[in-house]
């Protein structure tokens, strides 16, 4: 068989000769051109016919054989016989294929939540402002960790997390929280989305019922659909979470997921009495409660209200925190506090689960906490989100009037405002994206037969300066 097409032109100027021609013959094995048991000449033949060193055809052999596209022995070089996927032979292509898809459950998150790239248009929800990170502060702390690392930070993370960022957490949790916290009951996560998944795969069976806000944070139905968990969606009324008797007896939890401190997305706070009467049946029913508060730091007035966890001693309740409000998401550092009777275990399941790693960034954080930069920051920052939302209020009044309704805003970094029927809420935001507006629908966040009708507006990251010029562009979307 001729072989000179092997190194026909086109001869690409960068790729050496040895691997052109070994990739060559090697798509030409796959292809079926060169089928299998085919002799192929000697090298000092081949180099010959090729014009070219003896040791660019052995170099090509020596990688074939060693790959197991080609067979070595003492009559020469054959073509290895593989197996029909890896050809492309019209017998292969003839044989039926399994669809290459995700699993049904990742196809169904992908449906749910349409990715989204919208961090930095004014009025995206959740995003914190980038401008006044203390860039110099948490740069020397990164610097010291740097300085000061060994193979322990190098290395996979301890089981629970940097011990250092445990303990200043916990203190942290403790002065300004009110929490109950030893250290030993923290796990530092890669942020709370990581959290979620934790606490679906290690404190649920497939198949349990997960019971959900209704509207509720769409990321936490990602997480626990790809758990294979079961989704109750539970209303959320002007105190928070609101099961029926129904939800009780048909739809018994396994897992409730909440965040009573500033529901997401209406911004409602849980009521003392809904928190005691949550815990109470939670643990009559054998549930978990996962109690994400993401952004209480920032509450507008007065302090926080008291969380779930440590509300009652041995609630059956784990707390989930993140650095990605009060510092920056793409940090991805978060933490679960977890109950006394299952730290240990569920810390230890969640190291095999996750290798975690950061021990740089998780170093750095304690560091960032004990020397106060951390409360400093969060303190500054509450005062200038609650300068923002004032701002965003009066001018949101001004170019509304007096129908305008808004709620929420006791928190956080976000607010909703309210919309009348004949404004469908998706509509207008599609408008306001195409005016580089980063407002969310309100109705994307509920299940039938809840239905809302608002935008669910941020304020995080918009400079006071430009909250009259993006309002104005919201009239317009609104065509008000
Ligand atoms: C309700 C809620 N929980 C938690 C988070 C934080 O998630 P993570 O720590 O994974 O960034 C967010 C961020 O948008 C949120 O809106």
């Amino acid at each position: 068989m001729e072989l000179d097409w092997l190194l026909a032109p086109p001869l690409p100027a960068a790729v050496p000769r040895q691997h052109l021609l070994y990739r060559r013959l090697r798509e030409a094995i796959l292809s079926g051109r060169l089928p299998a048991d085919m002799r192929l000449p000697a090298s000092r033949s081949l180099a010959a016919t090729l014009g070219i060193a003896r040791n660019t055809v052995l170099f090509a052999y020596e990688q074939l054989v060693a790959e197991g596209c080609l067979i070595a022995d003492r009559q020469g070089t054959r073509v290895a016989a593989l197996p029909a996927a890896a050809t492309a032979s019209p017998r292969a292509a003839a044989v039926p294929h399994a669809p290459q898809t995700l699993s049904v459950r990742a196809a169904a998150a992908l449906q749910r939540e349409p990715a989204r790239d919208a961090e930095a248009l004014p009025f995206s929800p959740g995003v914190p402002d980038f401008g006044t990170f203390p860039f110099r502060a948490w740069r020397a702390c990164l610097e010291r960790a740097w300085r000061d690392a060994g193979w322990r930070q190098l290395g996979y993370a301890l089981h629970g997390g940097d011990p250092g960022l445990r303990v200043a957490l916990a203190a942290h949790l403790t002065s300004v929280r009110g929490l109950p916290v030893d250290p030993a009951q923290i796990l530092i996560t890669s942020g709370t989305q990581a959290g979620l998944d934790l606490c679906a795969r290690l404190l649920a069976d497939h198949g349990d019922t997960v019971w959900v806000e209704n509207p509720g944070y769409l990321a936490a139905r990602v997480a626990f659909g790809l758990a294979g968990l079961q989704m109750h969606d539970v209303a959320v009324d002007g105190e928070g979470l609101a099961p029926c008797a129904d939800d009780w007896q048909r739809h018994r939890p396994r897992l409730i997921m909440v965040t009573p401190s500033h529901q997401y997305p209406t911004g409602r706070v849980m009521s003392l009495p809904r928190r005691l009467a949550l815990i109470e049946r939670a643990r009559g029913a054998g549930a978990w409660i996962v109690e994400d508060d993401y952004d209480s730091e920032f509450r507008r007035a007065g302090p926080a209200p008291p969380a779930l966890f440590g509300l009652q001693a041995d609630a059956p309740v784990v707390y989930a925190g993140t650095f990605s409000k009060t510092l920056y998401p793409g940090l991805r550092l978060g933490y679960l506090v977890l109950p006394g009777t299952i730290a240990d275990d569920f810390i230890h399941a969640a190291a095999l689960a996750t290798r975690a790693g950061q021990g740089i960034e998780q170093r750095a954080l304690a560091d960032f906490i004990a020397r106060g930069h951390y409360t400093t920051h969060i303190r500054r920052m509450r005062a200038r989100y609650s300068v923002r939302q004032a701002v965003l209020r009066a001018a949101l009044q001004q170019a509304f009037g007096p129908g305008l309704v808004l709620s929420g805003g006791e928190a956080g970094l976000h607010l909703v405002m309210w919309l009348p029927e004949d404004l469908p809420d998706r509509e207008v935001a599609q408008r306001a994206a195409q005016m580089g507006l980063g407002v969310r629908a309100l109705s994307a966040y509920a299940r039938p037969p809840v239905s809302c009708n608002g935008l669910v507006i941020g304020y995080g990251n918009l400079d006071e300066a430009a909250v009259e010029g993006a309002v104005a562009r919201l009239k317009r979307a609104l065509g008000t």
